[in-house]
């Protein structure tokens, strides 16, 4: 059994034998119920370098001792801000005291901070990992891949977590393609209506893929729970 807490946009925290947290933008978010202070996670996964996502990271490994699992240059970077980091890169997993992770394509950016030039945090990623005997599927940011048919086919994802936001990542009509794609027992959707430019109808999407694929669509709200 796990418990997985929807923090708000691309936000959540895991609990089962593990605390993991993935892209945890608490502050300055105005959809968040969390504060970073009630967070405390033994890995910390972190998909790419955009403040909506690496948010709240250092704060919270530092008071946590936990682990920033990313790609090597994300990694680099919270070392260097004295947090404990562990990089990988695309394909490589790694097995983190009974929690394997991989790390998966996405199709994104990855720019930290919000002065030009940024500072480049290499390749952004999404995971797939293992806790509990759930497989859960947490794609990042990104737009739509041809490869997920990959990670569906050698993964039995049985959560998904994936944006639907448009403008920055897919949208929901790729949204739909990727469940096609993936084939989750559950579908959660993420990235959208934290503000304007990405407001979507998550409800028409949850029809959408629940007509066309066997898939199931969970829409939850910040702050909001579900045990499996
Ligand atoms: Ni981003
Ligand atoms: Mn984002």
């Amino acid at each position: 059994m796990v418990k997985i807490i929807f923090l708000g946009h691309a936000g959540f925290l895991i609990e089962g034998s593990k605390r993991i947290v993935i892209d945890p933008f608490l502050t300055g978010n105005s959809t968040a119920k969390h504060k970073p202070e009630d967070i405390n996670a033994d890995l910390i996964m972190v998909s790419h370098g955009h403040g909506d996502h690496f948010g709240d990271t250092l704060s919270i490994a530092k008071q946590s001792g936990g682990t920033v699992v990313s790609v090597h240059e994300l990694a680099v970077f919270c070392s260097s801000k004295g947090v404990d980091a562990h990089g990988m890169h695309i394909g490589g997993s790694h097995i983190f005291d009974g929690v394997k992770i991989k790390l998966t394509p996405a199709w994104h950016g990855s720019g930290y901070g919000e002065k030009s030039p940024l500072e480049y945090l290499g390749t952004p990623c999404g995971f797939v990992f293992n806790l509990d005997g759930q497989t859960i599927y947490h794609s990042g940011d990104t737009g739509l891949f041809g490869d997920m048919e990959l990670i569906g086919r050698l993964n039995k994802i049985d959560i998904a977590m994936i944006p639907i936001g448009d403008n920055y990542t897919m949208g929901p009509e790729d949204a739909l393609e990727a469940v096609k794609m993936l084939k989750p027992g559950l579908v959660i959707p993420m990235h959208y209506n934290t503000f304007p430019l990405i407001e979507q109808d998550p409800y028409k999407f949850k029809l959408d893929v629940e007509k066309d694929t066997k898939s199931k669509v969970a829409v939850m709200n910040p702050g909001e729970s579900l045990e499996i």
